[in-house]
C-alpha cells in the first residue's frame, strides 16, 4: 500500500513507518556531531520514550556522547485493521534498531506507565536483565487522561484558563486554517484534575516504588520536563491550568531531591522551549506564539527542536563536571533561548500582526506545518512516499 497521510484538526490518524526510521536517522545523526555528553547517565528508564522531548532525550543519551543503555516505557498503537498504527510505535522500533547495532541495549514496554502492572515490569526487568540499578529517570509523559490508581476511574485534565476567558486564533492543520476560538475559565475541580493528570504525584510515585524496589544507583537522578513560555502566553499556559500543574510538578522535585540527597541523587525540572510536538499542538491559542517564535528564533538562528534542547541539556546542564546550572526556583533553564529579551520583544510584534489571512506570510507556518508532518514520518526529502509500504511486513515488527 501507498500511505498517505491522515490528519484531523490537530491530530495525526496515521504514519509513515520509513519516514519515522528517518526521523530516528536525522536525531541520531545530529547528536553524534553536536557537543558530546562527556560522561553521564549509564543506565537509564524513560518514562514517554517515544515522542517528543523524551524520544530527544533517549536518543541524546544513548548516542550523543554517554552510549547509555535506556528502558522506554510509552503508549503506542501498533499495525491493526484500524490502520498503519501510530507514529511512536516505530520510534520505539528504530530507536531499538539503531540502539542495538550499536551494542547498546534499548527496552520498549509499551503500556500504560500509570499502571502499577506497568512498574512492576519494569522493576523485574532491571533485576533480571539492566544490570539492578538505573541512574537516570526521565519522566517526559504527556496526556490527558489518568487513572485514578485507589479506583481506576479517568482523571482528565482541562486546558483551561484560571480567571478569565481568552479568546485567540488558533491553527487547523488539517484544513491550513486558523480559526478563532476560546479558552473558559476552569473550574476548582479541573484545575485539581489538570494537576492529577500533568503534575507530580505520579513522578513521586514511580521514584517511591523504584527506591523501595532498590532499583535506584548511588547518585541517581532523575528529571522531568517544564515550560513557562513568553509572557504573552501566560494566560493560557503558565497561569492556567497547565501551569498549575507544572508548579505541582515544580515541588514535587524539590521533594524528590531531598529524597534521593540521601543516596547521593538529585531531582529536577527542566523548563523546555515551546516546541511542535503531538501535544503542544493540542493546546489552543498557543499556535500563533509557536508561529512567531520559530520565525524569529531562525532569523537570528537559534532555532531548536526537540534534539537540540535535550542534546543542550544534557551535555551543558545535567552532566557537566561542575554544579547543574539552576535559576532561584531550582528550575533547569533550557528555555533561555527562547525568553531572550530581543526574541520575546520580536515575537510580541509578530503576534500583534498576526491574522486568520496573513498568519502563514507573518508566521513561520511552513516550519509548524513540516516539523507536524515529520513527526508523524512525512515530507521527508530522503524518503521516497511512492514505495508501496507491505502491512504484513509492519505487523512483523516487535518494538
Ligand atoms: P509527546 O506527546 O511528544 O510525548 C509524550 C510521551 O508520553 C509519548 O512517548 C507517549 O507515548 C507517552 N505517554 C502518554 N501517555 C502515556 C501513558 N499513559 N503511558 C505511557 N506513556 C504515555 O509530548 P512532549 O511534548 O514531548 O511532552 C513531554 C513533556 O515535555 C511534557 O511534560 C510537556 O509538558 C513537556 N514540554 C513540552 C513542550 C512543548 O512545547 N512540546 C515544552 C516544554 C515542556
Ligand atoms: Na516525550
Amino acid at each position: 500500500m501507498i500511505i498517505e497521510p491522515i490528519v484531523k484538526g490537530v491530530v495525526a490518524r496515521n504514519s509513515h513507518p520509513a519516514g519515522c526510521k528517518q526521523a530516528i536517522l536525522n536525531q541520531i545523526n545530529y547528536v553524534k556531531t553536536a557537543k558530546p555528553i562527556e560522561s553521564g547517565a549509564q543506565k537509564v528508564l524513560i518514562l514517554g520514550a517515544s515522542s517528543g522531548f523524551g524520544l530527544a532525550s533517549r536518543v541524546s543519551l544513548a548516542f550523543g556522547g554517554a552510549s547509555a543503555d535506556t528502558i522506554g516505557v510509552s503508549f503506542e498503537r501498533g499495525p491493526s485493521d484500524k490502520g498503519v498504527g501510530s507514529a511512536g510505535w516505530y520510534n520505539n522500533i528504530y530507536f531499538r534498531e539503531q540502539a542495538e547495532q550499536a551494542g547498546l541495549i534499548a527496552k520498549n514496554f509499551v503500556g500504560d506507565a500509570f499502571s502499577p502492572a506497568m512498574r512492576a515490569q519494569v522493576i523485574e526487568y532491571i533485576r533480571a536483565e539492566f544490570g539492578g540499578k538505573v541512574d537516570l529517570v526521565v519522566y517526559s509523559l504527556a496526556t490527558g487522561i489518568r487513572p485514578n490508581p485507589e479506583t481506576g476511574e479517568m482523571w482528565r485534565s482541562s486546558i483551561k484558563t484560571v480567571g478569565e476567558p481568552v479568546t485567540g486564533p488558533t491553527i487547523n492543520i488539517e484544513t491550513d486554517t486558523m480559526e478563532q476560538m476560546t479558552v473558559g475559565t476552569a473550574t476548582e475541580q479541573e484545575i485539581i484534575d489538570t494537576e492529577k493528570v500533568m503534575g507530580g504525584e505520579d513522578w513521586e510515585s514511580w521514584i517511591e516504588i523504584l527506591s523501595e524496589a532498590g532499583v535506584l544507583a548511588t547518585g541517581c537522578k532523575t528529571l522531568a520536563y517544564s515550560y513557562i513560555g513568553g509572557k504573552s502566553t501566560y494566560p493560557i499556559y503558565h497561569q492556567g491550568t497547565l501551569g498549575r500543574a507544572k508548579t505541582h510538578l515544580h515541588t514535587t522535585s524539590d521533594k524528590l531531591n531531598e529524597k534521593l540527597s540521601a543516596i547521593g541523587g538529585s531531582a529536577h525540572v527542566s523548563v523546555c522551549k515551546a516546541l511542535v510536538t503531538k501535544a503542544s499542538v493540542y493546546i489552543p491559542a498557543f499556535s500563533p506564539y509557536i508561529l512567531a517564535l520559530y520565525k524569529v528564533m531562525k532569523q537570528q538562528g537559534t532555532h531548536e527542536t526537540c534534539i537540540e534542547q535535550m542534546q543542550r541539556l544534557f551535555s551543558e546542564r545535567v552532566y557537566t563536571s561542575g554544579v547543574t546550572p539552576i535559576d532561584s526556583e531550582r528550575l533547569i533553564r533550557i528555555d533561555d533561548w527562547e525568553l531572550d529579551a530581543s526574541v520575546q520583544q520580536e515575537v510580541d510584534k509578530l503576534i500583534a500582526k498576526i491574522t486568520p489571512d496573513n498568519f502563514a506570510e507573518v508566521g513561520d507556518y511552513e516550519g509548524y506545518k513540516t516539523e507536524f508532518m515529520q513527526l508523524n514520518g512525512f515530507g521527508f526529502a530522503e524518503v521516497d512516499y511512492q514505495t508501496r509500504v507491505d502491512f504484513d511486513s509492519l505487523t512483523q515488527l516487535q518494538p
